[in-house]
């Protein structure tokens, strides 16, 4: 064997040797690619001594194309087996990295809920309807007549500074009380009648704990003939155990609402203290919550009413203050504060 033919074999067994040096070392996919060009891309050394092999003597040939060829198969054939093998490590990493622990506990979301006040509304609904009540609805703006007049409060009556009013440009009303649906469900419906009105009503007044510019109330109407007094006591009574899940005592006395004769208020015996006198009651043990009467015989024939056959009540209550009762909220003006702290609660 001549000096250039040992030569190119030697090169052979050093490309083998590096190769397997190479190899063992390969980890990942990207080196492999490397690894690959190197031993068996266009510009490898093992491709340069391929090309030479056609100038070499048809002895030389023989020997050198067969090693060199061989350990191109060879080396193909290791490439190939340690493809497979980093593929299924890969896989694996990927497997480990991405594995979710199903015994952990899962990403608590905050999903929202419905605010205590629509709760509260809708828990007074379903009370009233048990007890053969519908439901109307308020507008939110609504003109002078039904807001003020219908329910006899005439232009200049002394008693509308009694409702401080939010006045749109064109002279309607941001609604001051859910009375102002009297006339409308009082004309709508054949008597006997009786309806509950839920809906929010604003009053352009400074807030204070009890008191803010904008708050729910429940308007009810009952009409029939010979509907007394003693009826409206007992379906609010009524009422109020319910929600309250108590056997409260009810104390009514008198108050002037132009639509109602007589017209009165109602404090419900303190829940917090059990009436024996605490701050929320201001010491009194009782706990004004609404104002009602039996409705006005003008109010009645506004509506197509004849006051001689029908007689009937009304009333009207706060909503937030029937949930601070509940809850022991000391300020109405928590519910619209923003305050997630105190939504969440409920
Ligand atoms: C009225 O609004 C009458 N329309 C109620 C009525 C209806 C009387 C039918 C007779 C017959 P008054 O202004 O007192 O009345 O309000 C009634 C209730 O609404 C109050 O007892 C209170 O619970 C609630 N309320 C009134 N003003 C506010 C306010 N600014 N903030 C929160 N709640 C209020």
């Amino acid at each position: 064997m001549d000096s250039s033919i040992s030569k190119l074999a030697n090169q052979i067994k050093g490309i083998n040797t590096s190769f397997k040096k190479d190899l063992s070392k390969l980890s990942n996919i990207s080196d492999f690619e490397t690894c690959k060009a190197k031993y068996l891309g266009k510009k490898s050394k093992l491709q340069s001594i391929l090309e030479k092999v056609y100038k070499l003597s048809a002895e030389d040939k023989k020997v050198i194309g067969k090693e060199a060829n061989l350990l191109k198969v060879e080396i193909a054939k290791a490439l190939d087996e340690k493809f497979k093998e980093l593929k299924l490590k890969g896989l694996k990493d990927q497997e480990e990295a991405e594995e979710i622990d199903v015994t952990l506990p899962g990403i608590k979301t905050h999903a929202g809920h419905t605010n205590v006040i629509t709760q509260t509304i809708w828990q007074c609904e379903d009370i009233f309807q048990k007890m053969g009540f519908e439901i109307e609805y308020p507008y939110q703006i609504d003109d002078d007549y039904h807001n003020f007049e219908s329910v006899n409060i005439p232009p200049n009556h002394p008693a509308r500074d009694g409702w401080d009013t939010f006045w749109t440009k064109d002279g309607q009303i941001a609604i001051t009380h859910t009375s102002s649906m009297q006339n409308r469900v009082i004309k709508s419906h054949e008597p006997p009648i009786r309806v509950i009105i839920p809906g929010r009503c604003f009053r352009n007044e400074a807030t204070d704990p009890r008191h803010e510019h904008t708050f729910y109330q429940i308007e009810g109407v009952y009409i029939d003939k010979q509907v007394s007094l003693t009826d409206m006591l007992g379906t609010l009574k009524e009422f109020f155990s319910k929600f309250y899940e108590k056997d409260l005592e009810v104390k009514f006395s008198p108050d002037y609402f132009p639509f109602v004769e007589p017209g009165g208020q109602i404090a419900l015996s303190c829940i917090i203290c059990d009436g024996k006198g605490c701050d929320v009651c201001k010491k009194t043990g009782w706990l004004e919550i609404l104002g009602c009467g039996m409705i006005h015989p003008s109010v009645l024939s506004m509506a197509g009413l004849d006051p001689q056959t029908y007689s009937g009540f009304a009333w009207g209550f706060g909503v937030e203050r029937l949930v601070m009762l509940k809850y022991n909220i000391d300020d109405i003006r928590n519910f619209h504060s923003g305050n997630l702290e105190f939504i969440r609660q409920f």
